[in-house]
Parts: structure tokens; C-alpha cells; sequence
């Protein structure tokens, strides 16, 4: 695994930063009490369910789970590795990592070379367009298409000169070997030869980045009707058209706070609605969305607006979209583009306004979205055509699997077309009858349960108190581990005590933030951290402790009560009552050593 930052380091790096400053960076925090409280970053909410604490350094959400130390929050909402956190932080602490690299196996390190070959390109190509005589004819076609300077250099659009060599030329001056060049897709090999000559030349550049913002490959637009209109990089080991997003990287953030993508077809109507202002933008590589874009798409907004063009392929291709979103789990919403328009074009005619309003603001959901689109080209005032049509909408109502939304929109084609919604639905369960079985595959939804709705048994009650309590007193940690040691009854709490016990045996104080680093798996992440940020009195009587206690060690004696206690009716039904009288003084053994347990806490 490459390089190691040592422990030290990253602990020195955790304790010279605050995890309020760089959290502030994200998310609009207020303090309340001893925490702040903000919108979660990580899932859709209204009220504030997410919290940081300055004292211990860490932050949870109530509402997803979420949780972790300042490392793990860039990790998370970047999308960069450990490592990478911690060498983002680490000016902030003075320290100088910039040694370590991030990769290191010789696979690795060739990526990062095709990488960092794309970033001086860009920039290159960046400099052309801005800066040079032989740049002109193509910054002002940009500039005639209503690009502005500043969204330009936002986008780091650049040109490419109607040269055979100039990109040869450049790499080959700043030392990157061809063979590699032309395995990153930016230069081509003459057939036969061993010499090389430029992929895009007299084209638009628009860079396209992966996800943790690095620049992988470009997308090259004529300046004329050459074809092909869009040339791209070919597949190459740093970019694969199924898992990249256009703009992906600059939209994850507004994207999570919103709680919504808009989903386009083309780089340039992503521009453009940047330009307009809405910063929650993407599109895909010119090809159908893939299952990876749309779970990428999942995992960052509930709702997806795809907004495709107006023309019929566009129509189509939004339909097939919005299919694959919906397997994926997400809530889309269609917005029609007007008079066939592309977005890009709508937006530069009406402005932005009217592109919010009445495009964005006005989409349809899925279902009322292909409803819409059975009634083009028919003629709905003769009489044949409208019964095909109603025909058709009632099979499409009935592939709804929530009988609300259903009957929903049964009741607006009623209203549409005079109809009586008992005839409507009569047509629907003839429907209903052969979509059931398909109905079954539609929709994996997830539901993210707050913690706090959960009404949880006694005993894990128990063990999450004296966990809550080990977190933040040594003492109890230790007397917690003299009586129940490892005999926790819940997996996860058994795995966090082992961490802990393990913690302060290497001689630390009581510290979640420097814990969670040596705690690599989510979900024990997410109940340490849910823990150490528990509203509780952190005063703890011994009676009360003794009782948590005994509660965790009764309950698989309890279990086993319960089971000996089955058997025993068993043997009575089987008139077995040599065995029963054996299980009957079992019974009442373990009894007495549980009641001496509960005595033993009160007395
Ligand atoms: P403009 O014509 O510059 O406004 O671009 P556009 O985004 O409107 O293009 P269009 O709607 O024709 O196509 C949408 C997307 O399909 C583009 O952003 C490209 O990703 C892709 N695309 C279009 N034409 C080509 C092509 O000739 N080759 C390839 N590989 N992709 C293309
Ligand atoms: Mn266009």
C-alpha cells in the first residue's frame, strides 16, 4: 500500500486543525450548546440533524448516521483517500508531506503521470485560447455563442492549434515519454512508424475531470461542421466514459446540499446553466447514462431533473435515462425544453430566469412526464385516437406501484377527459392483474431510519450507555472491562470495546476524534461517533453503572432462561416428567444466580 504517513504525524496534523473551520468550508454551521449544529452535507434534510463537536473533534448526523473525525469528513465529501486527507490538512499544520505520493505501485505511478501530463495540457491549451493570435478565431466563436470570459476560464476551456505535432512537441519538452502519451489518449501513433502526431488539432478543448477533480481527458468540438462535431479521448486506464460525469467533481457540493442534479446530454448546456447560475449541473460522455453514473448520482441527491433536448432522440434518450435512474433508486422529474430547443440554446434565448421557472421549476414527474408524451401526434380530438390514448395512460398509470400516486393521476385523466374514475379504474385492474409480477423488480427504496425512532431492548440500551460512558471515562472502561470484558451480546459493540480497551491500554486519554483513526470500518465509525454525541448526564452513580452491568451479563442468561423454559413445556406436553422435573431445577439454578445479580446492584 504505498507510502506511510507515520501515526505521529497524522495525529500531530488532527490536533493542529479544527474540525469546526474545515467543516465551516462545507456547511453553514450555528452553535447551540456546548456543538454546532448544520444541514447534513450527506443526506436531504429540512431541519438540522447534524452536529460537530469542538471538544471532541468529531461530528455525527442523527438523521443518516453519518459520523467521524475531520479525516474522514474530507474523505467523505471529496471523495479523496486517507492519505489525501491528510495531506490536503497537513499545511495547516505545517508540515510538509508533499514527498508522499499518492500512489506508488508502478501501475499507480504511470496513471499519475497521464495525469499530470492532461493538467499541463489543459493549461496549455487554456493559454492558446486566451492569449494568442492563433486562439482568436476560436475565442470568439466561443464568445459569439455567449460564453463569457469568466465561465471560460471556469471551465478551462482551451484550444488545440491546427498543428500535427504541437502536442508532441510540448510533452516531448516537458519530459513524458510517448509510448505513455499515447496510451493516455492524446497523442497517435503513425501506422508502422514510431513517430506520433497530435489527436485534437483545430478543436475546442473542454477538459473533462474524474471525480476527485483531476483532469483524465478532453473533449475537442469543431469550430466548423467537420465531423465528427465532438472529438473525445479514447478509453484509456485513467478514463472510462461509464463512470465519469461532466462537471461531476464541481457539482457534488451544491448537488448534496440540494438534494438534487440536473442531469443534461451535452458539456455545452452544462455551461450554460452554470452561467445561468445553477451550479447543480452534469452530463454524461455523449453516451446512454450508465447504471455506475446513476448510482454515483444516487449516492450524492434524492432527485434528478433530466433535461434533455426537445427533439425526438432527445425524448427518447431521457426516457431510457430516466429508467436507469429509477433501478438505481433515485426520484427524477422531466423537463421539457419548448420548441425543440436544446437547453443550452433555451437558456441563451429566454435567460436564466425563465429557464428556472418554467423549464426547471416546471418538470414533471416521471409518470405525468410520459403521459405528455403519449399524447404527441395524436390527434385527441377524434374520438378513436383519444380511447387509444386513455388506453395507453391507464397502462402506464397502472405500472405505479404507490396506489396514491395511482390513483392520482387516474383522477386527472378523468377530469381531462370526462370520464368516471369507476370506468377508469375498472380498465386499470385488468392492467393491474398482468404488471403485478413485474411489479416486484420496480424500486428498492431506502429508508433511512433516525436513530432516535428506534426503540431499542433493554439490554442494548445497556451496552450503548457504558459504551457512551467508556468513550469518555478511562475509569469506567476499565471496570466495565475487569466485569464484562468482552461478553457483550452485539456484534459491533463487542468489535468497538476491543478497540477501546486496546486504546487505553496503549496509555491514551480519552479522545473519539484520535479513536476513530484506528477504525477502518464504517459502520463502527458511525455508532462511536452516534455515541460520543449522545445528549447524556455524564455523571454516572455506581448503583447505576452495576445495573447497566448486570443487564448486559443476564441477557444470554435470560436467552437461555427462555429456551430451558420451552423445554420444560415441551417435556410437559410429552408427559415426560423425569425430564421436565430435571429442566424444572435447572430452571429455577439460573434463576437464583440472576435474582442474586439483580440483588447484588441494589443492595
Ligand atoms: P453544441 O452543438 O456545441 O451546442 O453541443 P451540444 O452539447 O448541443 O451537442 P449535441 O446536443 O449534438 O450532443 C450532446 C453530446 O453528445 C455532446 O456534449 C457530446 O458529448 C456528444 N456528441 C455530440 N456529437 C458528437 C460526436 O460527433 N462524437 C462524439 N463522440 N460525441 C458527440
Ligand atoms: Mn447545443
Amino acid at each position: 500500500m504505498g507510502q506511510r504517513i507515520p501515526e505521529e504525524t497524522v495525529e500531530h496534523i488532527r490536533r493542529s486543525v479544527d474540525i469546526v473551520d474545515i467543516i465551516q468550508q462545507y456547511v453553514s454551521l450555528k452553535k447551540r450548546g456546548r456543538n454546532y449544529f448544520g444541514l447534513c452535507p450527506f443526506h436531504g434534510e429540512k431541519t438540522p440533524s447534524f452536529s460537530v463537536s469542538p471538544e471532541k473533534q468529531i461530528y455525527h448526523c442523527f438523521g443518516c448516521g453519518a459520523g467521524g473525525n475531520v479525516f474522514s469528513f474530507l474523505m467523505d465529501i471529496e471523495g479523496i483517500t486517507f492519505i489525501d486527507a491528510v495531506k490536503r490538512l497537513a499545511p495547516r499544520a505545517n508540515v510538509d508531506l508533499s514527498h508522499i505520493a499518492d500512489h506508488s505501485t508502478a501501475e499507480q505511478t504511470e496513471t499519475s503521470v497521464m495525469i499530470a501530463a492532461h493538467e499541463l495540457l489543459k493549461k496549455f491549451y487554456h493559454h492558446l485560447l486566451m492569449h494568442t493570435n492563433e486562439g482568436e478565431e476560436a475565442l470568439s466563436y466561443l464568445l459569439h455563442r455567449g460564453f463569457t470570459r469568466e465561465i471560460i476560464e471556469q471551465f478551462e476551456i482551451g484550444y488545440a492549434l491546427p498543428s500535427w505535432n504541437a502536442a508532441v512537441t510540448f510533452l516531448t519538452n516537458k519530459g513524458f515519454s510517448l509510448p505513455l502519451m499515447e496510451r493516455a489518449g492524446l497523442i497517435v501513433r503513425k501506422s508502422g512508424e514510431d513517430s506520433y502526431f497530435d489527436r485534437f488539432r483545430h478543436r475546442i478543448m473542454f477538459p473533462i475531470h474524474n471525480h476527485h477533480g483531476e483532469t483524465v481527458a478532453f473533449s475537442g468540438r469543431a469550430l466548423g461542421n467537420e465531423d465528427p462535431k465532438y472529438l473525445n479521448s479514447p478509453e484509456t486506464p485513467i478514463f472510462n466514459k461509464r463512470n465519469i460525469l461532466y462537471h461531476f467533481h464541481e457539482a457534488r457540493v451544491p448537488m448534496r446540499q440540494k438534494q438534487q442534479v440536473v442531469l443534461f446530454e451535452g458539456f455545452a448546456d452544462v455551461i450554460a446553466a452554470v452561467q445561468a447560475g445553477i451550479s447543480h449541473a452534469v452530463a454524461t460522455m455523449g453516451t446512454a447514462l450508465s447504471e455506475e453514473q446513476a448510482r454515483m448520482l444516487r449516492r450524492n441527491a434524492s432527485s434528478v431533473i433530466v433535461c434533455y433536448d426537445g427533439d425526438r432522440a432527445g425524448i427518447d434518450a431521457a426516457l431510457r435515462a430516466s429508467e436507469t435512474l429509477t433501478e438505481a433508486g433515485c426520484y427524477v422529474k422531466v423537463a421539457m425544453i419548448p420548441d425543440g430547443l436544446d437547453p443550452d440554446e433555451y437558456v441563451r434565448k429566454y435567460g436564466a430566469d425563465r429557464f428556472r421557472h418554467h423549464v426547471l421549476d416546471a418538470s414533471l414527474s416521471l409518470t405525468a412526464f410520459k403521459l405528455e408524451y403519449l399524447k404527441r401526434g395524436r390527434h385527441l380530438q377524434n374520438e378513436s385516437e383519444r380511447l387509444r390514448y386513455i388506453e395507453d395512460a391507464v397502462k402506464e398509470i397502472s405500472r405505479l406501484s404507490n396506489a396514491i400516486e395511482a390513483d392520482y393521476y387516474l383522477r386527472q385523466l378523468a377530469d381531462e377527459f370526462s370520464i368516471s374514475m369507476d370506468a377508469l379504474r375498472e380498465q386499470m385492474t385488468l392492467h393491474g392483474k398482468k404488471q403485478q409480477t413485474e411489479r416486484k423488480h420496480e424500486r428498492r427504496e431506502t429508508v433511512i431510519l433516525p436513530a432516535k425512532a428506534k426503540l431499542l431492548p433493554a439490554f442494548q440500551k445497556a451496552e450503548r450507555m457504558l459504551i457512551a460512558h467508556m468513550l469518555r471515562d478511562k475509569a469506567i472502561a476499565l471496570t466495565v472491562q475487569e466485569t464484562i470484558e468482552g461478553a457483550f451480546n452485539i456484534e459491533e459493540h463487542r468489535a468497538i470495546v476491543a478497540y477501546l480497551y486496546a486504546f487505553y491500554e496503549e496509555g491514551h486519554e480519552p479522545d473519539v476524534s484520535s479513536l476513530l483513526e484506528r477504525i477502518h470500518d464504517p459502520q463502527l465509525k458511525r455508532i462511536v461517533t452516534e455515541l460520543s454525541m449522545m445528549p447524556m448526564n455524564e455523571d454516572i452513580s455506581s448503583a447505576e453503572l452495576q445495573d447497566y452491568i448486570q443487564c448486559v451479563l443476564n441477557y444470554p442468561k435470560e436467552q437461555l432462561l427462555k429456551q430451558k423454559e420451552a423445554q420444560l413445556r415441551e417435556a410437559e406436553r410429552q408427559k415426560d416428567y423425569e425430564r421436565a422435573k430435571r429442566i424444572a431445577s435447572e430452571i429455577i439454578a439460573m434463576r437464583k444466580s440472576l435474582h442474586f445479580g439483580r440483588r447484588g446492584i441494589n443492595g
